[in-house]
């Protein structure tokens, strides 16, 4: 029985083959809707949400399933000290597979050891969130038609932000990418990110503070919020929080096919008069995110 941690754990060709299933499902949903007739979906959420639970929920109701589960821990038995692994044990007793968000990195990974049924991270800590990934790549697909020979840039709080980590894994497996890093110098990617994955594949990377001096040469532009929640102080927060605030002014030197994507939520960092742009693809990254998820809800479950 599989379980999804990481993007890591998916090949290249079963990503290829999840984009497929998902384009099949948006051109076909009908074909779909009783795929998953007598099965159900936990979504267990000790971390906030919207985008992540509700479309995991929407995609199991699309496909004919149920759903159970909880949207904040208080309202679980691990207010009571319940472990993380006695939860899911527990929970796989009554669904056929659980999505999960934990604020404590690894902890899905704990948790898949501990349940008889396929367990998807939705997001741990700063770390992981690969079905954000996947929505990312879906949407690239679809308004790109290709992940090789585009440049990519990144800008916001490239440290904490953990779609950030997973869509350079993922965008990395392809020929001819260009990772263009923006972020202030206290937010900049990890270092293992760039010693283990751009510098030991030989992958272009450049790391830049201005987001106007290299709008020209972008194909996407992928912003991110400034990750509150993984700050140590408010201080070093409030100082950082409005660092790029993306609007109309700065897109005029853009390409006229650019694609701006946010992962969502958004606080400052795009002004609402972009939303207007045909460039920008936030909206439709969120309704890719549930069909992706359909298509691996499939998948997991060995769905034919
Ligand atoms: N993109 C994302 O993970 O959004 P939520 O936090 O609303 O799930």
């Amino acid at each position: 029985m599989r379980s999804l941690i990481d993007i890591i754990d998916l090949s290249t060709k079963e990503i290829d083959g999840l984009i497929e299933t998902a384009n099949d499902i948006i051109d076909n949903p009908a074909k779909y809707s009783e795929k998953c007739k007598g099965k159900k979906l936990a979504t267990l959420f000790f971390e906030s949400s919207t985008r992540t639970r509700l479309s995991f929920e929407a995609a199991m109701m699309e496909l004919g399933g149920n759903v159970i589960g909880f949207s904040n821990a208080g309202s679980s038995s691990a207010a009571k000290g319940e472990s993380v692994s006695d939860t899911v044990r527990t929970v796989g007793c009554y669904a056929d597979i659980i999505a999960m968000r934990h604020p404590k990195e690894g902890a899905p990974t704990i948790a898949s050891m501990n349940t008889a049924v396929p367990l998807i991270n939705a997001g741990d800590g700063g770390h992981n969130h690969p079905t954000q990934t996947l929505t990312d790549l879906l949407t690239i697909h679809r308004e790109k038609g290709r992940f090789d020979n585009i440049t990519v840039g990144l800008c916001g709080d490239l440290k904490f932000g953990r779609t950030v980590h997973s869509l350079i894994h993922a965008l990395s497996r392809y020929k001819n990418v260009h990772f263009v890093l923006i972020s202030p110098e206290e937010l900049t990617v990890p270092e293992y990110i760039i010693h283990d994955i751009l510098d030991k594949k030989g992958i272009k990377y450049t790391v830049t503070t201005s987001l106007e001096e290299v709008m020209p040469e972008l194909d996407i532009l992928y912003m991110t919020r400034v990750q509150k929640e993984r700050f140590f102080n408010e201080t070093d927060y409030v100082r950082l929080k409005d660092s790029y605030i993306l609007n109309m002014e700065k897109l005029q030197n853009a390409k006229k096919d650019l694609c701006i994507m946010h992962p969502l939520p958004r606080v400052n960092e795009i002004s609402i008069q972009v939303d207007k742009d045909p460039r920008a693809c936030y909206f439709d990254q969120v309704l890719c995110g549930k069909y992706i998820r359909m298509a691996l809800i499939l998948n997991l479950l060995e769905v034919k």
